[in-house]
């Protein structure tokens, strides 16, 4: 079957690793006409606001997006695309698998975690504003319908995948209102999956336990901000932003993107690692129902990973991302 996929290269190393992305899912014979989007720069060049420039129509007719990084400015400047997508399409589950890469370097083996996390509202809900010079105002908005309907999307996932315990983090000691409706909400799902086990945890202690000891952990259910940060701290726990994908998941769309950023210091120089988009890619083919292709391009990564032989050099290696991606498609044919 043939799809139609968008694909958002996005700016920096994000042009590079999705050409080797296409190139490694070509390979493996997935048919995908993809729908590629203009760089922000290319776009704004022409006068257009990016969010205006037909990708929101594109997602929205083929279902499903690829997306490599986009630069935001801190502090000031335009608001991120990231976030913009998120709420314009109603992404409200960000979802990112942890688990160790073979051959990667990291301080902790076994680790297994998947991480749900509300990405609609919390304190990114973009509510700030200056009281009086000196003093501003940032709304953290906790609702009902977003804590239940993402709850409800961890307690499936965790059914659908064999997953056996979720704990939902919170800081509901301080926040007592905003963060206690999220757990209410999130009780009352708990309670219609009697099967999997339910626990609740305060986000500080949780973090310290990721650092002891992260085996504990299953599914982690986090509000936008909290889920934020300890989806990296995760990442670090299996070798860094480099070698996690993630996907945002929606009620009919889904957009799957590496979680680092545009690396604009190695940009153009051919050692951007497109591991994490290409991880990224192997969770959208599954989303595709394209099972076969997923487990055969993951089985090749995994094995040039435990190979060691033409990693990259942020993972350690000295290969260029293209002698990294042509090693990959030749274990691939093998
Ligand atoms: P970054 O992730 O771009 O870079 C941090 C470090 O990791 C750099 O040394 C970079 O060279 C390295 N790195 C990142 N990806 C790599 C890859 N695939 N292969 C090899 N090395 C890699 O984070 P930074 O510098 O904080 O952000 C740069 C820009 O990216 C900012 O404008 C930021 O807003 C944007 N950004 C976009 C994201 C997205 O679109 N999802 C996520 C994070 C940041």
């Amino acid at each position: 079957m043939k799809h139609t996929i968008t694909l958002i290269p996005g700016d920096g190393i994000g042009p590079e690793v999705s050409k080797a992305v296409k190139s490694i899912l070509a390979a493996a014979g997935v048919e995908i006409d993809w729908e590629e989007i203009a760089s922000r720069a290319e776009v704004e060049r022409r006068g257009v606001d990016f969010m205006h420039a037909g990708v929101l129509e594109s997602i929205r007719k083929n279902r499903v997006a690829l997306k490599g990084p986009m630069e935001t400015a801190v502090g000031t400047g335009a608001p991120s695309i990231n976030v913009g997508l998120r709420k314009a399409l109603d992404l409200y589950a960000n979802l990112r698998p942890v688990k160790n890469l073979e051959g990667v370097q990291s301080r902790f083996h076994h680790v297994d975690i998947v991480i749900v996390r509300e990405n609609t509202e919390d304190l990114y809900a973009g509510l700030e504003h200056t009281v009086v010079p000196g003093v501003v105002e940032s709304l953290k908005i906790i609702t009902e319908r977003a804590s239940t309907r993402v709850a409800r999307f961890a307690f499936q996932y965790a059914r659908k995948f064999g997953r056996k315990k979720i704990h939902a983090v919170h800081k509901a000691n301080i926040m007592k209102l905003s963060d206690g409706l999220f757990l209410t909400s999130v009780r009352k799902v708990a309670a219609e999956y009697p099967e999997i086990e339910y626990k609740e945890i305060i986000v500080d202690n949780a973090c310290m336990q990721m650092v002891l000891n992260p085996n504990q952990f299953d599914v982690l259910l986090l509000t936008n901000l909290y889920g934020d940060i300890m989806s990296d701290l995760a990442a670090g726990l299996v070798g860094g932003l480099g070698v996690v994908p993630s996907g945002n998941i929606g009620e009919t769309v889904a957009v799957f993107e590496a979680v680092h950023g545009t690396a604009p210091d190695i940009a153009g120089k051919n050692v951007a690692n497109p591991t994490a988009l290409l991880m990224s890619s192997i969770m959208m083919l599954r989303h595709i129902d394209e099972i076969e292709a997923a487990q055969r391009v993951e089985g090749a990564l995994f094995t040039v990973y435990r190979e060691g032989k033409s990693l990259t050099r942020d993972v350690g290696g000295t290969a260029s991302a293209t002698e990294f991606t042509d090693n990959l498609i030749s274990t691939m044919g093998n």
